[in-house]
């Protein structure tokens, strides 16, 4: 029990205690998936109650990766103000804040240009709906992925961490069930996940944002 109180690092951000407070959709965030009062004053509560690291709720990193009306987004650049000042403050108070960033793939609530959302394969199922990504989406979402990155960095955030579970894309390609794509994809090398994770991983790396996956 004492070793909860005890500062620690994670991935080299140094934290007062080991509370972490797993990442929760609220649904509060502006139309436009900016920050906004709300949920500045409810991060700002936890770090007064010394949770030693915050993860924000899932944001989206594009348009068509985002999961519901309500969700927090890092897609474009405007966003970051909106989280300079939630960030601060938890800052203030001790606390270490990171962003969760995602990409809903095949259960996103926004569909692409020809209508359909995007997963790693053609899928009629259950909660997915979608058609198979191109490897040239593919590229521009590991791009996406490592703008908003960098865009939380700009914004203050101790790092970032890659949503990598509960259905959402980096999940659909890790899945068997979900991800039915063919050894011509293995040639370029984007048929798993832990190949999305490393490509991210990297060009983080070279942007000197933390990540730290889920
Ligand atoms: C309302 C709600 C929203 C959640 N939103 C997210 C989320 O945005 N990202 C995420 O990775 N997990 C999300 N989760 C999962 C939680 O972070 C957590 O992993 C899960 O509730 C299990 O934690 P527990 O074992 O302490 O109950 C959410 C859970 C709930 C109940």
């Amino acid at each position: 029990m004492k070793q909860l109180f005890e500062k620690t690092k994670i991935n080299q951000i140094e934290l007062e205690n080991r509370f972490v407070r797993s990442a929760t959709w609220e649904g509060l965030a502006k139309p436009d998936g900016s920050c906004n009062d709300k949920i500045t004053d409810m991060m700002v509560e936890l770090a007064k109650g010394q949770v030693g690291l915050i993860i924000s709720s899932h944001a989206f990193v594009n348009q068509a990766g985002r999961a519901h009306i309500g969700q927090l987004g890092i897609y474009d650049d405007f966003l970051i103000d909106s989280y300079r000042k939630m960030v601060e403050k938890v800052h203030d108070e001790g606390s270490k804040i990171i962003m969760q960033i995602t990409h809903a793939g095949g259960r996103a609530m926004i569909e692409s240009k020809d209508g359909k959302a995007l997963g790693p394969s053609d899928l009629e199922i259950k909660k997915y709906h979608c058609r198979k990504m191109t490897i040239s989406e593919i590229k521009q979402t590991v791009i996406d992925f490592t703008n908003s990155a960098r865009r939380a960095k700009k914004a203050g955030f101790d790092g970032v961490q890659l949503h990598g579970a509960h259905g959402f894309l980096l999940n659909q390609f890790l899945s068997p069930f979900l991800n039915k794509r063919k050894m011509i994809d293995l040639l370029f090398a984007y048929n798993s996940s832990s190949i999305w994770i490393k490509g991210v991983n990297s060009n983080c790396q070279r942007e000197k944002v933390r990540v730290i996956l889920f």
